[in-house]
C-alpha cells in the first residue's frame, strides 16, 4: 500500500491530491483540494501567467496541510510526492514542482514528475482495478489528442488538432458571443435553448482518412457569421450550432480511431469532456457500435491533483521515479 501527495499547478488551478493504492486495486482519492483561480483571471478573459503563478504559491501551503487533515494524515506517513512537469505555464509548473521536490527532498522520499496529459489520459480509470487497453480522447483547454493506449505508460498518438485545441475554440466563440470566461460552461448552458440545425459550420477534415482535428476554421466561421449579421444573431442558435459542429467532429474522429485500432474501450477526458450534449452523442454513437465508453467523474475531468496523485502512484508501483534536479517543461509531449 502506498501513499502519494501530489500537486498541480500547470495552469490557473492551484491542486492538491492524497491518493491510497496498492497494485491492482482501485486507488482511493483520501483528499482532492482545488482552489481555482478562474474569478481572479476573468476579467482578463484569460489566464494571466504573473498572477497564476503569484496565486499559485500564496494557496499552496494551505492547500497542502488542509489535504493532509482531510486525508487523515501526516506528511511523514506519505511515501513519495508528486507534482505536474508540464506542459503548462513554466512559472506556473515550477511552483507546484519546486515544492513538491522540496517536500521529497525534507522527507528523504522519492519524487514523481507528471506529464498533465497523463493525468487526465488515466482520470477515467481511477476508480478501476486496471487500465486496460482503449482509444483515449483527451480535450481540454490546451489540448486535443487521440491517443492508442496498450497499458500505463504504453501510448501511441493518433492524431491531435493542428491548431486551436477545443477548449479553446469554446473560450473563443464564447468570448465572440459576449460570454463569461470560460466559455466552455457557457455555450454549454445557452446551447440548450437552442437550435443545432440553424447554422451550418463547417466540419473540418471530418472525412479525411486521418485522425487530427482543426477547429479553426470553424471558430472564423462563427466570427463571419457574427459580422455579417452585425451582431443581430441567437446566441443559444449559435452557441447550439456550433457546439453541434464540434460534438460532431469528435465522436466521428473518435470512433473511426476505435475502428482502425480494434479497441472496444473509448475514454474521454479534459474540461470539455464535462459537456453534457458531447457525453450523450458519445454514449449514443458507442452504443450503436458496441464500444464501452469510459468517463472520469465531473470533479477529475477539470484540472485536479487527484489524476495526477494517480499517474504518480502507477509509476510509483512500477517502480519508478524523477531526479530530484528534473526540470520542468512547458512543451513537454506525452509521446
Ligand atoms: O482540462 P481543463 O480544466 O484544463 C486544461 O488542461 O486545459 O479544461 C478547461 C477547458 C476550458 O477550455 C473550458 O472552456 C472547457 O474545458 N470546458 C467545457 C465545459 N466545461 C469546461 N467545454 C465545453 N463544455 C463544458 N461544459
Ligand atoms: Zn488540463
Amino acid at each position: 500500500m502506498a501513499l502519494l501527495l501530489a500537486i498541480e499547478s500547470s495552469c490557473d488551478e492551484t491542486a492538491v491530491a492524497i491518493v491510497r493504492g496498492s497494485a491492482g486495486q482501485a486507488a482511493e482519492v483520501l483528499a482532492s483540494e482545488v482552489s481555482s483561480q478562474i474569478e481572479l483571471h476573468r476579467e482578463y478573459g484569460g489566464v494571466v501567467p504573473e498572477l497564476a503563478s503569484r496565486n499559485h504559491s500564496l494557496r499552496l501551503r494551505g492547500l497542502v496541510e488542509k489535504a493532509l487533515a482531510d486525508a487523515g494524515t501526516a506528511m511523514r506517513e506519505i511515501d513519495a510526492f508528486a507534482a505536474t512537469s508540464g506542459p503548462g505555464l513554466a512559472s506556473s509548473l515550477l511552483i507546484g514542482s519546486t515544492a513538491a521536490k522540496g517536500m521529497a527532498c525534507a522527507a528523504n522520499k522519492p519524487f514523481l514528475g507528471i506529464n498533465h496529459l497523463e493525468g487526465h489520459l488515466l482520470s477515467p480509470f481511477l476508480d478501476r482495478t486496471s487500465v486496460p487497453p482503449h482509444v483515449a480522447l483527451i480535450v481540454s483547454g490546451g489540448h486535443t489528442l487521440l491517443l492508442d493506449v496498450e497499458g500505463p505508460g504504453r501510448y501511441r498518438r493518433l492524431g491531435g488538432t493542428r491548431d486551436d485545441a477545443a477548449g479553446e475554440a469554446f473560450d473563443k466563440v464564447g468570448k465572440m458571443l459576449g460570454l463569461q470566461y470560460p466559455g466552455g460552461p457557457e455555450i454549454e448552458k445557452a446551447a440548450r435553448a437552442g437550435n443545432p440545425k440553424a447554422y451550418d459550420f463547417p466540419r473540418s477534415m471530418l472525412h479525411d482518412p486521418h485522425l487530427d482535428f482543426s477547429f479553426s476554421g470553424l471558430k472564423t466561421s462563427v466570427l463571419y457569421t457574427l459580422q455579417r449579421a452585425d451582431g443581430n444573431v441567437s446566441i443559444s442558435d449559435l452557441s447550439a450550432s456550433f457546439q453541434q459542429a464540434v460534438i460532431e467532429i469528435l465522436v466521428g474522429k473518435t470512433l473511426r480511431a476505435a475502428k482502425r485500432t480494434g479497441r472496444g474501450i473509448i475514454a474521454l477526458s479534459g474540461g470539455v469532456s464535462l459537456n453534457r450534449a458531447l457525453r450523450a452523442a458519445f454514449q449514443e454513437a458507442c452504443a450503436k457500435s458496441d464500444y464501452e465508453l469510459v468517463t472520469a467523474v465531473p470533479d477529475f475531468c477539470t484540472d485536479n491533483a487527484a489524476m495526477i496523485a494517480f499517474a504518480a502512484l502507477l509509476r510509483h508501483l512500477a517502480g519508478e521515479s524523477s531526479p530530484l534536479d528534473e526540470d520542468i517543461h512547458p512543451n513537454l509531449p506525452l509521446v
